[in-house]
């Protein structure tokens, strides 16, 4: 029996541990899921899902998906033509989504009758999203949010799961992991992981949802960790096509990968002292940098931007290579500097400082292995908090 029906068939004594706090009546509730976005990995995401909904008893077989309404070059609405054909043909061509996923281009329409919202859009569009949501949706909501990324306010980084939290007023898990979308639309093997705040029987119900036998997804309790995995790697990946670009090969961009995985395991302790060791070697972690690195879309740009020697920029580069489709490393580079640069910790990040002098032409290309190992002034010790 796999993990996944294990977990449907757990006696409920297990689900209401005094660690769990959903009822019993919530739990014999069938449990109605909308998704927020239909990118490439939203659309991948919500036809896991539905493959789901429809074996499961404790969920309707509806999926919703809120599409970011576009007319295509034929003249016809992205969202009809989703619901005609039942494939997205703008960000997943040649996928069959599932008979029972409904495009919704009404974002209120969408999530007014879900109780479990699964957020996966570019992350700079969820304050906008959050916003229009706020008193829209039901009470009794959980969310999970599949965005790489975070905000930078005044007062400090804020990640997207505290975004959805704050704004809505919602518990937020998060899902993140060595998953490019296009290999598991595929239903090649991967695997996932789950970060949960407290309420591991909410966990257990969103590891159901998405977990398949080609899709393993294991849950842990640390939400800041598995989110600012998901997060971080995606300026090394940045890092990483520098490399590739300029055909320094793999030892370099092993070296590259190294110093990334350390300072994102510095990064994340120093903003939050409760992010474990542990969390940088399940799926988010080390096999998230890894696929990345080898072959995301940060990675693919970043090498065309280092082989045109820095001379067209990410934004021209990404209109042109990517059909739409978003480049969260860039933004996420800009976001940590702000952070660093706010917090006087520039030296202690060399890589990820480089990544973004880079990005924005204050160096070449090559300062990737010139910058990167700039002996910081101390070693990252774990669990620095004394640096905040
Ligand atoms: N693609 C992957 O392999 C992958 C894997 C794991 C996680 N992710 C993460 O998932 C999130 C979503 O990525 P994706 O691949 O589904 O998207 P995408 O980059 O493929 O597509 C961009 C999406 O943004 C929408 N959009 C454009 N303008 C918008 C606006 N103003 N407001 C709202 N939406 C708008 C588009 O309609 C489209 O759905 C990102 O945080 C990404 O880092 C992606």
């Amino acid at each position: 029996m796999s993990p996944a029906m294990k977990a449907e068939n757990q006696p409920q004594e297990e689900l209401t541990s005094p660690e769990n706090t959903i009822s019993n009546d919530e739990l014999h509730q069938k449990s109605k899921v909308t998704v927020v976005g239909s990118g490439n990995w939203g659309s991948v995401a919500t036809k896991l899902i539905a493959s789901n909904t429809l074996k499961l008893t404790s969920f309707h077989d509806e999926v919703r998906m809120w599409v970011f309404e576009e007319t295509l070059p034929s003249g016809e609405k992205l969202s009809e033509v989703i619901n005609k054909t039942n494939e997205n043909v703008k960000y997943l061509p040649g996928i069959k989504l599932g008979k029972n996923v409904v495009a919704d281009p009404d974002l209120e329409n969408a999530v007014r009758d879900a109780n479990m919202l699964v957020f996966v859009t570019p992350h700079q569009f969820m304050e906008g999203i959050c916003r229009k949501l706020v008193g829209k949706i039901r009470e009794d909501a959980e969310a999970i949010s599949l965005i790489k990324g975070m905000e930078v306010k005044m007062e400090g980084p804020c990640m997207i799961s505290t975004l959805i939290t704050e704004q809505l007023g919602i518990n937020c898990c998060v899902l993140m992991g060595a998953n490019i979308a296009h290999e598991i639309a595929q239903e090649k093997f991967s695997e996932a992981t789950v970060g949960y705040r407290t309420n591991r029987g909410i966990a257990e119900k969103w590891v159901r949802l998405f977990y398949t036998p080609y899709f393993i997804v294991s849950a842990v309790q640390d939400v800041e960790g598995v989110e600012l995995c998901g997060t971080l790697k995606n300026v090394v990946a940045i890092g990483a096509g520098f490399v590739d670009g300029l055909e320094m090969g793999n030892n370099t961009k092993a070296a590259i990968m190294r110093i990334g995985l350390r300072e994102m395991k510095a990064f994340s302790k120093l903003l939050f002292s409760s992010v474990k060791d542990s969390t940088f070697f399940e799926s988010c972690g080390v096999a998230d940098l890894i696929t990345t690195c080898l072959g995301g879309r940060n990675r693919k740009v970043a090498e065309a931007f280092a082989k045109n020697g820095g001379k067209r920029s990410f934004d021209v580069l990404e209109a042109e290579m990517l059909q739409g489709q978003k480049l969260q490393g860039v933004s996420t580079a800009r976001e940590v500097y702000e952070v660093l640069s706010h917090r006087g910790w520039l030296e202690l990040f060399p890589l990820f400082t480089t990544v973004h002098e880079i990005c924005i032409g204050h160096l070449p290309p090559t300062a990737i292995v010139e910058h990167s190992e700039r002996a910081p002034k101390f070693s990252l010790v774990e669990g620095s908090a004394q640096y905040y």
